[in-house]
Order: structure tokens, then sequence, then C-alpha cells
């Protein structure tokens, strides 16, 4: 059984992820922001599962979450650097300046921060893959949507680049999700998200997937097959 790192778990596909793969029997060490859903998770779902508030834009908060779990867990098979923000549906030039700045320093940052404190445990190890959820955004582009499809263009560079510095046993790999009905999908389809799978319904696809990934994977830009 695996130790599964999760980013953003309170909601969305982090929430689905978390629960399914405790489901079929896994550990999951989380995070997320909200208070109360983080200290409801740790109820439902006791030790060694490890649910903790923290914000992966701050790096000392970044920093004290790492030095805890990594004293205290096996050292994560599998990282997954989901939690993300996407701006409210406008023209670049319509966004404020803190909306484009959180956006960035959350869907960029945050990853880079995650990555700086728990993967030199993983190299340590000689094991273990790192999935940086991209987006068909990472990829392709829309209107009004620009400092989201910034981030995740960004986060493909980023993943790439880390994958030829990792060392042989190591892969990262940037992950389109699909598209699945949950907050942030709503944000941006309003009323149209209905359309879509539901977050449960797709992590019963995306895990088999994502424990299928290792070291011959490294670098491959990915999609969840929905
Ligand atoms: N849904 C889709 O169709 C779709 C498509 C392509 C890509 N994606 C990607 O898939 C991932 C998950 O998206 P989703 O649709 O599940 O989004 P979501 O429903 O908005 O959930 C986002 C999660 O990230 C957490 N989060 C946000 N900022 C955070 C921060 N600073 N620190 C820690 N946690 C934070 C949120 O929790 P708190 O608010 O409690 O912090 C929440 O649990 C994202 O990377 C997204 O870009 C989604």
């Amino acid at each position: 059984m695996k130790t599964i790192l999760i980013t953003g778990v309170s909601r969305g596909l982090g929430r689905a992820l978390t629960e399914e793969f405790i489901r079929v029997g896994h550990t999951v060490i989380g995070c997320g922001r909200s208070e109360k859903e983080i200290m409801q998770l740790q109820k439902q779902f006791p030790s060694p599962n490890d649910f903790s508030v923290v914000n992966v834009a701050d790096d000392s908060q970044v920093a004290a979450w790492a030095k805890k779990i990594l004293t205290s867990h096996a050292t994560p098979d599998l990282l997954l650097n989901n939690a993300a923000l996407i701006n409210q549906n406008a023209k670049l030039w319509e966004v404020p300046a803190q909306e484009f700045s959180d956006v960035i320093d959350v869907n960029i940052k945050g990853v880079a921060n995650v990555i700086r404190h728990f993967v030199p445990a993983m190299i340590k190890e000689g094991r273990g893959v790192i999935v940086n959820f991209s987006s068909g955004w990472g990829r392709s582009t829309d209107a009004e949507v620009a400092p989201y499809c910034a981030t995740k263009w960004a986060i493909e560079g980023l993943t790439q680049s880390l994958a030829q510095e990792l060392p042989p046993g190591i892969a990262a790999v940037p992950l389109n999700p699909g598209i699945i009905n949950t907050d942030m999908l709503q944000s941006s389809f309003g009323s149209a998200a209905s359309a879509y799978l539901m977050p449960d319904e797709w992590a019963k696809i995306a895990i088999p997937f994502l424990l299928n990934l290792g070291p011959s994977d490294n670098g491959k830009q990915l999609t969840v097959p929905v």
C-alpha cells in the first residue's frame, strides 16, 4: 500500500482522490486552506491519514508541513500537486493585479514550494512519482482565462525541466486531468459544467492510471483517459 501526498484535498478532484485512495487501502497525506474541511477529513479518515491546514503559496508553511510529515510518515510514493486557483472569467486587462498574483502564487509558486520541501526526501529514497496538475488549458487557450492558462503552460515547462533534473528511479509528469464538474469548472463553464463527469466518477478512472505511473513515464505529457 502506498503513501500518497495530495495538495488541495478540501474540494473537487483532490477530495475525490483522497476518498478513493483511502477506500482502496492507501494512506493519504493532504492539505488545503479551509480549516473546517480539513478537520472534517481528519475525523472521517483518522491516522495514518494526515490532513493539515497549509497554504501552498506560503513557502514557510510548506516547509513546516514537510518537516512534520517526513518525520512521522513514509516518504510519499506519489506526490500530487493538485491545488490551484482559476481567475474569474475576464479579459486579461480587466483582471485585478491581486487576483493575477494569487493565481500565479498558488498555481506556479505553490507547486515549486511543495517540490522544494518534499522532493529531496524522494530523491534520497530513490523512488517516487511527482504529478503536477496541468490542464487542457496548459496545452491550448481560450479567452477570459489568460492568467490560469499562463500558469498551466508554466506547469508544463516547469515539469519538463524538472524531469531532466531528476535522478533515475524518480519521475515527474504534467497531467491534464480531463474536464470534471468541480467548483473550478463551474467558475469557468457556468451551468454547462453539469454535462461533465463528477469528481468521484473521475477518481475511479484516475487512480488506476496514477498508480501505474513509474520511472519510464518521466517527462511525458499525460492526460487521464476519461
Ligand atoms: N475540474 C476540471 O475540469 C479541471 C480541468 C483541468 C485541470 N484541472 C486542475 O485540476 C486541479 C484540481 O482542480 P479542481 O477542479 O478540483 O479545483 P477546485 O474544485 O477549485 O479545488 C481546488 C482545491 O485546491 C485547494 N487550494 C486552492 N488554493 C490552495 C492553496 N493556496 N493552498 C492549498 N490548497 C489550495 C482548494 O482548497 P482550499 O480552498 O480549502 O484551499 C481545493 O481543495 C487543479 O490543478 C486544476 O487546475 C481541473
